[in-house]
């Protein structure tokens, strides 16, 4: 698969075009950033880990039908993935209250929620990405009612999938984004990435942060929290291979 021309270049990720004109090349790099972009750095092999961790858990998606953009690892930062036409929202899943959620609600951090929240966020740097109703999405035409509806199960599913697939690693999934777009049949897919940068990870035994909220507060030990997240996906050392 050839690289071609960029495309698209984000704050971690840089989309590239190939001679297929139905599949891209998605290169993680080690930049991060926080805050809308306010808070600057760079993680060392973060490109490297998330890659890996994303490959893995859209292949381990797949095995329970819900459909992906990823199609394959191509080096230690590039994977390609389905070339999709993606809905400019951010879809937010949460188990337990953190993040911008305490700001906006009475819970304290830590709290379990009494069911899965699913949230939505208009993927909108200029506007700071700001929470947005099902209503706007629709009025918007951001996407279709059925198109919302299929997002919004998927969601569901892929934190029922992934809730189970972190407890055995002993991993609490707070929450996480996720980004959905369609391909060239019309037909809603999983985009983007999962990572310790689009998801709250807590340790089960001692609820220690084991994502990128350790880059954001400052928290220190971010270059060993991102390798021993990408060692509990592969269950290396700790853990008896599934
Ligand atoms: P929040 O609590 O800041 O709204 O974040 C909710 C989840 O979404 C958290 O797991 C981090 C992730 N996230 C992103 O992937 N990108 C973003 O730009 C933001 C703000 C959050
Ligand atoms: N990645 C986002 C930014 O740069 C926000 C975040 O992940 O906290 O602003």
């Amino acid at each position: 698969m050839e690289r071609k021309s960029k495309l698209y270049e984000g704050k971690a990720k840089i989309l590239y075009e190939t001679d297929d004109p139905t599949v891209l090349l998605q290169q993680f790099k080690d930049d991060a950033t926080a805050f809308n972009g306010k808070k600057k750095g760079t993680i060392a092999n973060k490109g490297y880990v998330n890659n890996q961790i994303s490959a893995h858990l859209y292949r381990y998606l797949a095995s329970y039908f819900i459909p992906t953009h990823f199609l394959d690892v191509i080096s230690d930062t590039e994977m390609t993935v389905t070339n999709l036409q993606m809905i400019p929202v951010e879809v937010v899943v949460r188990n337990i209250a953190a993040g911008s959620l305490l700001k906006r609600s009475d819970h304290k951090e830590g709290d379990v929620l009494p069911a899965p929240l699913l949230e939505y966020f208009l993927k909108d740097d200029a506007k700071n990405d700001p929470q947005i109703t099902r209503e706007d999405i629709l009025e918007h035409e951001l996407c279709s009612e059925e198109d919302l509806e299929t997002l919004s199960r998927m969601a569901l599913k892929i934190n029922a999938v992934m809730k189970s697939f972190w407890q055995r690693r002993n991993i609490k999934l707070v929450d996480f984004k996720l980004e959905f777009g369609k391909n060239k049949d019309g037909k809603v897919i999983l985009g983007d990435e999962i990572s310790p940068d689009t998801c709250r990870f807590w340790d089960a035994t001692t609820d220690e942060k084991m994502d990128k909220d350790r880059f954001r507060q400052d928290l220190g030990q971010v270059e060993e929290t991102y390798e021993n997240m990408r060692r509990r996906v592969f269950m290396e050392d700790v853990f008896e291979s599934e």
